[in-house]
């Protein structure tokens, strides 16, 4: 084909970034500013794909007529009201024939979930308020998901949910908490992800969903936790608490003991002592209290005889003893303690009482092996001096016999 014939083609071809394309062209001119849409648009996930003005907006982008280029007859849509904005982006989105064609592996089902959402439900009873597509994704600059400029990155996201989520004046008509960010800031999953850059740490759509009610293979969202603390979920699950604090008013799960959205570094406190979690419900005196306060001093206690060992153990390395069999041993020993810290969540002193025991062992035979390593440290440096006092003795010995054989001489 000759290249005139080529470029002929391609001003039919929808989209065509190399067809002149008359909304792009006359709204730049109109509205020059940053942020104007011809201005917007040159970072969008739409024109990377060959879209443009026209395939949402609709009107005929051949035409530089304004009347010709955006009028009804040729589709054009005009600018869609609120309200209209989620169908609007599922034209494309929603129909699998057509996404299939530039993504075929791109899920199709963002407004069917988005319906059963709280945003959902209220945009369609009236309240503009909530979020729409735009609110999460911007408009005309719309990212893919994994650009990191994107306001619906995991690093973005809570950002872009807080833009309504904690601004106290726009939530006041439905009267829920607006601290959900600041609490969430100062979370073991915030430092996890945005200090640490670990995407597998959840962001608000992680534990909610993005576009449905709650994440998806999870029944409620207080049962999100599970979906990545796998382990902790199946104990939990067998214990006395799962039936107490998903009754009545319930819900809670974890979120009883450790919040939802400022989830701390977890530690005996919440056990005993005046922190303690379980003290609102377990009065002292009662055997759970009692639970609580053995199961502390056995972590305690496992806790403090590992960090002994591990002192000792680091002392005869540093003044150059062999203990590297015992350094290897006790990484089994602070596994133990990992394990004691997850058995605690079948609430049963005696099925952590098997990791704390063995854990014990380790750090007791590891701390014999460290004083030993020391002790044998000693005796080799008292030996060394006794040789070498020998030595010198010997030296002084020969030498005064040397002398006398000479004045004999
Ligand atoms: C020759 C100039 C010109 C062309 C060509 C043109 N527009 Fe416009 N467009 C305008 C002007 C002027 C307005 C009104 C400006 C305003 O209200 O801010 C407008 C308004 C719009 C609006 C907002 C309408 C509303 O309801 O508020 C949209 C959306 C739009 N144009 C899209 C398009 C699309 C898509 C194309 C190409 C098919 C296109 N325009 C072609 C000049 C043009
Ligand atoms: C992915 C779909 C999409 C594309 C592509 C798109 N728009 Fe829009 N546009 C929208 C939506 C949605 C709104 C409504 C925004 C709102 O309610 O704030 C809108 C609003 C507008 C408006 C109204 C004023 C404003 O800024 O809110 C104008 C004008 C407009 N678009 C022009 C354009 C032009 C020109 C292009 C091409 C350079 C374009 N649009 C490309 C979806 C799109
Ligand atoms: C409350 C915020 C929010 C709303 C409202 C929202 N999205 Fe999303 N969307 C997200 C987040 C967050 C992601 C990223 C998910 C991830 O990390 O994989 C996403 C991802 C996407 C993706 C990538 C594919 C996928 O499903 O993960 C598409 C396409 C998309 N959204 C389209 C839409 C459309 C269309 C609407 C309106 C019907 C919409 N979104 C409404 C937050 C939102
Ligand atoms: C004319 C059809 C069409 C319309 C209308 C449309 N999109 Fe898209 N969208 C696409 C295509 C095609 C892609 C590129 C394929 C992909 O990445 O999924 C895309 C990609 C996206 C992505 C990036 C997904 C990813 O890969 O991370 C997001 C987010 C998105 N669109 C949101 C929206 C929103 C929000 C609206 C409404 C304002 C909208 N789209 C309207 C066709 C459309
Ligand atoms: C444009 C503003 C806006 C944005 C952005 C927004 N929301 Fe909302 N959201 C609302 C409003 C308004 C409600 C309705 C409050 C209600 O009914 O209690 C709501 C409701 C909710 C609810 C239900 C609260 C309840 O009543 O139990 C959750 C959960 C939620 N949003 C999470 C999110 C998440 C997660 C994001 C970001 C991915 C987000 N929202 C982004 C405005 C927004
Ligand atoms: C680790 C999971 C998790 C993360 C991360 C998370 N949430 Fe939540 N959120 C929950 C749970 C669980 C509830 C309680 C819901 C229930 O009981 O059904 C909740 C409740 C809410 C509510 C209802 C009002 C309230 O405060 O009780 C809103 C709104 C909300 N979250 C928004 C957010 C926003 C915005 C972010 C990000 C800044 C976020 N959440 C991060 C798990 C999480
Ligand atoms: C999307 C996956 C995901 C979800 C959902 C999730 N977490 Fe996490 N959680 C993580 C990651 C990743 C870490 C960081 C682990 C680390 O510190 O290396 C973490 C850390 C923790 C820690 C600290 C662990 C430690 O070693 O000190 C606790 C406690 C915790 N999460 C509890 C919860 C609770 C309670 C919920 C539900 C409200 C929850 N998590 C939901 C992934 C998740
Ligand atoms: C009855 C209160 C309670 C409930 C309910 C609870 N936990 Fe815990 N959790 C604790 C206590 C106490 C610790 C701290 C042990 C320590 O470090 O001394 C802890 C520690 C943790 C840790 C850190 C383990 C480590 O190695 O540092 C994670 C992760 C965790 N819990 C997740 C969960 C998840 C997920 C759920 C729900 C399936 C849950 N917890 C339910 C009390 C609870
Ligand atoms: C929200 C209230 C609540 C909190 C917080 C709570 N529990 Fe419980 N716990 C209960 C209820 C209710 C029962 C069942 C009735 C009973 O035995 O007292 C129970 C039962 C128990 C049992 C079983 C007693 C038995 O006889 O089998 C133990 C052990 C226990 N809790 C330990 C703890 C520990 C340890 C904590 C703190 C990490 C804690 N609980 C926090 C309400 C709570």
């Amino acid at each position: 084909m000759r290249a005139p014939a080529i470029l002929f083609l391609l001003c039919f071809l929808p989209g065509s970034a190399a067809a002149v394309d008359s909304c792009v062209t006359c709204h730049a001119a109109i509205d020059d500013s940053a942020k104007g849409p011809a201005a917007l648009i040159k970072n969008d996930v739409h024109v990377a794909h060959g879209l443009s003005c026209a395939d949402c907006h609709g009107g005929d982008r051949t035409s530089e007529d304004p009347e010709l280029a955006m009028n009804k007859a040729k589709g054009f849509k005009g600018k869609p009201a609120r309200a209209a904005i989620p169908k609007f982006c599922a034209t494309c989105h929603s129909s699998p024939d057509y996404m299939r064609k530039y993504a075929p592996r791109q899920r199709v089902d963002q407004w069917d979930l988005y319906q059963t959402s709280v945003h959902g439900k209220r945009l369609a009873a009236g309240d503009a308020a909530v979020a729409t597509c735009i609110d999460c994704h911007s408009v005309h600059d719309i990212r893919a998901v994994k650009d990191s400029a994107a306001p619906v990155h995991p690093l973005h996201v809570a950002e872009t949910c807080s833009h309504c989520h904690s601004d106290a004046q726009k939530m006041a008509p439905y009267k829920i908490p607006t601290n959900q960010f600041e609490e969430y800031k100062t979370s073991v999953h915030w430092e996890a992800l945005a200090k640490r850059g670990d995407l597998s740490a959840p962001s608000c759509a992680s534990c909610h969903g993005n576009h449905g009610a709650k994440p998806p293979q999870v029944e409620s969202v207080a049962a999100v936790c599970g979906s990545c603390h796998v382990l902790f979920e199946q104990l939990y699950e067998k214990s006395v608490h799962h039936a107490v604090f998903s009754g009545a008013g319930g819900g809670g799960g974890c979120m009883v003991c450790h919040s939802n959205h400022a989830v701390h570094y977890p530690s005996t406190a919440m056990l005993a002592g005046p922190k303690s979690v379980c003290s609102g419900c377990h009065d002292a005196g009662t055997a759970p209290a009692g639970a609580a306060t053995q199961m502390a001093g056995w972590l305690d206690g496992l806790d403090t005889a590992l960090k002994q060992s591990e002192t000792v153990l680091s002392r005869a390395e540093k003044s150059g003893m062999e203990v590297s069999e015992a350094q290897v041993r006790l990484i089994d020993g602070r596994e133990n303690l990992v394990k004691a810290r997850l058995a605690l969540h079948s609430m049963k002193p005696a099925e952590m009482q098997m990791p704390v025991d063995a854990g014990m062992a380790i750090a007791k035979a590891t701390q014999r092996a460290g004083d030993f390593a020391l002790r044998e440290k000693d005796t080799r440096r008292i030996g060394l001096a006794v040789s070498v006092l020998l030595i010198g003795i010997a030296i002084l010995a020969i030498r005064l016999l040397l002398r006398r054989m000479e004045s004999n001489k």
